[in-house]
């Protein structure tokens, strides 16, 4: 039986009449420039989208925040009151623990505006994000056929500061390119990585062309990585939400094997209402870490801000208790459809 329950909050991304037909099929039908306008305007309560089971179980709940994903990174008060008032209804309802999904985690700072709050845990889920993110890149580096050279696109932000320094930790790729628009948390960061690590910062994207694998951790409603930034037979493992790749980069580049980064394989998982826009039986890796923590008995806060390698430690050995149910990276996909990452063709589901 789980030890507690959980909260975890999402938005619409950039394709607004798309993801408000998750919550109620009808709603995919109003015409996106209502929405562009009507969820930034009215003062309209997050809305509780679905109820989570696990191993038959209820576990926890969805709840959506009605801001888009261009909303909430051009009025940040706004999202994070937004946000905040969704936290509210977590603790009326009794959860355990509330997990940031998306970018109601980059509104917070990653959840530190949250910091005060009592009665909840609060958690970005990042910890188990980096986490699923570092055991995906050693499974590309291992059998994509993939060169060593790992550029992280989005260093510096709270998955991608994590993944750096695993990766740093035990060398596991022979060069890292780190990149971000503003450079002095990329040189802070390049500056703590043990001396043994071949590192170089860089503020534009042109700075992966030649790196083996990219890994974009960026938080961005728009796609970043076009076909011309990549070297022949790269490898792109992309975990942004929204995703910050189109699906014309595969098909304009058929060298490049694109990976969808941080999703989660919990067999079991059912969502009674709204869809997330996973496969049934997966999630992602955010929302597993707010499942793993209510349901091994975690009270109080946990990763906000930048999540520690104590933390990744810890969410790992606690998703190792809960291995009877998944609880692992799942089947490597390209936009949701599964892909040998050997051959790079895409395989039957
Ligand atoms: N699949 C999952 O389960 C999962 C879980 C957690 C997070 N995510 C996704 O992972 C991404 C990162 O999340 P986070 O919480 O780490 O975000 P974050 O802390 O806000 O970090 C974002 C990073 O991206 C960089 N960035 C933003 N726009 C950029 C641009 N146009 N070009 C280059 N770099 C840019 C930022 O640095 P600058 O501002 O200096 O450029 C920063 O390094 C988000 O898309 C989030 O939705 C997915």
């Amino acid at each position: 039986m789980s030890a507690g329950t959980f909260a975890f909050t999402v938005h619409p991304r950039a394709r607004l009449a798309e993801d408000m037909g998750r919550v109620w099929k009808p709603l995919g039908a109003v015409p996106e420039g209502f929405y562009a306008t009507a969820l930034r305007r009215l003062p309209l309560p997050p809305v509780d989208m679905a109820r989570v089971h696990i191993g038959g179980e209820q576990v926890g709940r969805v709840l959506l925040v009605p801001f888009g994903a261009r909303h909430m990174l051009a009025h940040v008060d706004e999202a994070r009151r937004r946000v905040s008032q969704a936290v509210d209804r977590a603790v009326r309802e009794g959860a355990d623990v509330v997990g940031l999904g998306a970018l109601t985690a980059t509104v917070t700072a990653g959840g530190l505006s949250l910091r005060q709050r009592t009665g909840i845990g609060v958690t970005n889920g990042n910890a188990y994000t980096a986490a699923i993110i570092d055991d995906q890149i050693r499974m590309l580096l291992d059998t994509a056929a993939s060169g060593r050279h790992v550029a992280i696109v989005g260093a510096s932000g709270s998955v991608g500061g994590a993944v750096t320094r695993l990766l740093a930790a035990d060398g596991a790729a022979d060069r890292l390119t780190l990149v971000a628009r503003s450079a002095p948390k990329l040189r802070a960061l390049a500056g703590s990585l043990p001396e043994t690590a071949s590192v170089t910062v860089a503020s534009s994207l042109d700075a992966v062309a030649d790196a083996d694998l990219v890994v974009l951790l960026t938080a961005s409603a728009d796609a970043l990585l076009h076909p011309e930034h990549l070297a022949p037979g790269a490898v792109v493992l992309d975990a942004t939400q929204p995703r910050n790749t189109s699906p014309d980069l595969a098909t304009a580049r058929e060298d490049v094997l694109l990976v969808d980064g941080g999703i989660v394989a919990i067999p079991s998982l059912r969502l009674a209402g709204g869809d997330i826009g996973v496969p049934p039986g997966h999630a992602y890796a955010c929302f597993s870490e707010t499942a793993i923590l209510a349901m091994t008995g975690h009270r109080g806060h946990f990763a906000l801000g930048a999540p520690t390698l104590a933390q990744i430690a810890d969410v790992r050995a606690r998703a190792r208790d809960l291995a009877a149910l998944g609880f692992a990276a799942a089947a490597p996909t390209c936009f949701g459809r599964p892909v040998d990452v050997r051959t790079r063709e895409a395989v039957a589901a």
